[in-house]
């Protein structure tokens, strides 16, 4: 319980953070208008979403260990990557929403399909993948494992390992 107490405040730490340099309370709740959300249980280290009622191209925002998680259901129209995590016929984008140049959360512009990072102008695809610099690597794919239509985060799955050993995680 302690625990979770104190991951709440350092992923509000890190959100409040980030929207101060981005143009404060404004800024918070232009970002929050496009998260959605999701039925989540976070237990021990691991936080299980399922994806069952995900829309296409609206962006939920997670948590996991203190840090925020962008999951993104990709549109048809959207590149396949080898990066996607697959849902029986559904393609997700599963990232820590963290900028991988000095760790600001990047906003998502769901009508370009491109994350936005506003501190120094970073921008990466739907896929995570770097398309402006400054940041010098995609955005981060945590440690995840598919039951059905859940993901669990915190849980290295054969998915994930398969991405590892295939050099596609920072
Ligand atoms: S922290 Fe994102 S571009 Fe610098």
């Amino acid at each position: 319980m302690q625990e979770e107490e104190q991951g709440r405040r350092d992923f509000m730490g890190i959100a409040l953070g980030a929207c101060a340099a981005i143009g404060g309370v404004g800024a918070l709740y232009a970002a929050k208008r496009t998260w959605d959300m999701l039925p989540s249980v976070k237990a021990a280290g691991f936080t299980t979403i399922d994806l069952a009622n995900a829309h296409p191209n609206k962006l939920v925002v997670e948590k996991w260990r203190g840090k925020p998680i962008f999951v993104l259901k990709k549109t048809p129209d959207m590149e396949v990557n080898d990066r996607d995590i697959v849902i029986g016929s559904d393609r997700f984008h599963v990232s820590i929403g963290l900028c991988t140049h000095l760790g600001c959360i990047p906003a998502y512009e769901g009508a370009e399909h491109k994350f936005k990072c506003a501190c120094h102008g970073g921008q990466f695809d739907a896929s995570g993948e770097v398309l402006k610099s400054p940041p010098p690597s995609p955005l981060i794919i945590p440690p995840f494992t598919i039951k059905g239509t859940k993901l669990v985060l915190g849980e290295a799955g054969p998915e994930y390992k398969k991405m590892l050993d295939a050099g596609l995680i920072a």
